[in-house]
């Protein structure tokens, strides 16, 4: 069972801090719907150095764009809103946490087009383990792939983090879940290989690592990102490429990246073992180095980690 919020704190709504129960939205807000909302996922890590949340700018800038591609203004600047974010961690005394920032067109009418409508905006962050769960981060999860392909460029903005986008995700979860499998992974129009519901996907094949390009309609996550810098910094050549489920299901490694997945290991994919069924040697690698880096263990990316 998926574990329930906690109800308990302060959430950071419209420029205020209100008590949890307090942040509700009209029923006949537009975000409601017409799925007319964009938001991010951010994690914040306790380290030995203290508190300290990955890659903020990077998030905050992705939401930006994301409301800028459905031409949605947001009321508040860059950095008020990255305060907003780091006063939410402190409010709740939260030192390792998950963070929700989300805007979306509130209550004001309800014709499609949202002019007139305000865009509310959101903070909250609760206290979050791992998403798929310790023991995945260890022996690698089991994957299917949908029968769901991911959002088109041709139909939606599928580089925007944009709530609406969501019921794709959801149907390709459901899926996996009536198949017993862990995750799922959909593929592009095309039939190649985008990505799983909330993760970016990543092969190893020979010691060198492959993962879909953008023209996959994936979302361009920003572990992803971190990955790819991390792996060539550790000497890997990185490709991005369209990539067909054959070379997924022959590839010696595959895994997924996150800010909810971290990186994770995935040990088969439509009951067929990758590689030799468990975490690879590759995947142990930049795993190890990615839990190095958050935990504020690596001085040369500590550029990524901005304290609370
Ligand atoms: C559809 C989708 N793809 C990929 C990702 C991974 O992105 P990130 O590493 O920025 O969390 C996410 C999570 O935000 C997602 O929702």
């Amino acid at each position: 069972m998926v574990e329930r919020l906690p109800e308990s704190g302060k959430i950071w709504y419209n420029g205020e801090f209100v008590d949890w129960k307090e942040a509700t939205v009209h029923v006949l807000a537009h975000g409601l719907h017409y799925g007319s909302g964009v938001f991010e996922g951010i994690r914040c890590y306790a380290t030995a150095k203290g508190s300290f949340i990955f890659r903020l700018r990077e998030h905050v800038d992705r939401m930006y764009r994301s409301a800028e591609l459905y031409k949605m203004e947001i009321p508040y600047s860059k950095e008020e809103l990255t305060e907003a974010i780091k006063e939410t961690v402190r409010i709740n005394g939260l030192d390792a946490c998950y963070i929700r920032p989300i805007a979306f067109y509130g209550f004001h009418h309800l014709g499609v087009n949202p002019a007139g409508c305000p865009v509310d905006c959101a903070v909250a962050a609760w206290r979050w383990g791992t998403y798929l769960g310790e023991e995945a981060l260890e022996n690698g999860i089991r994957c299917a792939f949908s029968s769901w392909r991911r959002i088109d460029p041709n139909t939606l903005h599928v580089t925007a983090k944009a709530t609406g986008h969501y019921l794709n995700s959801m149907l390709a979860v459901h899926e996996a879940k009536e198949q017993g499998v862990d995750e799922a992974i959909l593929l592009d129009n095309k039939g190649y290989v985008a990505e799983g519901p909330g993760e970016n996907i990543f092969a190893v094949k020979n010691a060198t690592l492959y993962t879909p390009a953008i023209e996959s309609s994936i979302l361009p996550g920003i572990t992803r990102a971190s990955v790819i810098e991390l792996a060539r910094d550790m000497g890997y050549e990185v490709v991005e490429k369209s990539i067909k489920k054959e070379e997924l299901l022959s590839a010696d490694e595959v895994f997924f990246t996150g800010t909810a997945a971290e990186v994770s290991p995935i040990r088969e994919i439509d009951d067929v073992p990758i590689g030799a069924g468990k975490r690879g040697e590759v995947t142990g690698a930049i795993q190890r180095k990615f839990f190095d880096v958050v935990n504020a263990k690596e001085e040369r990316y500590m550029k990524w980690l901005e304290r609370v």
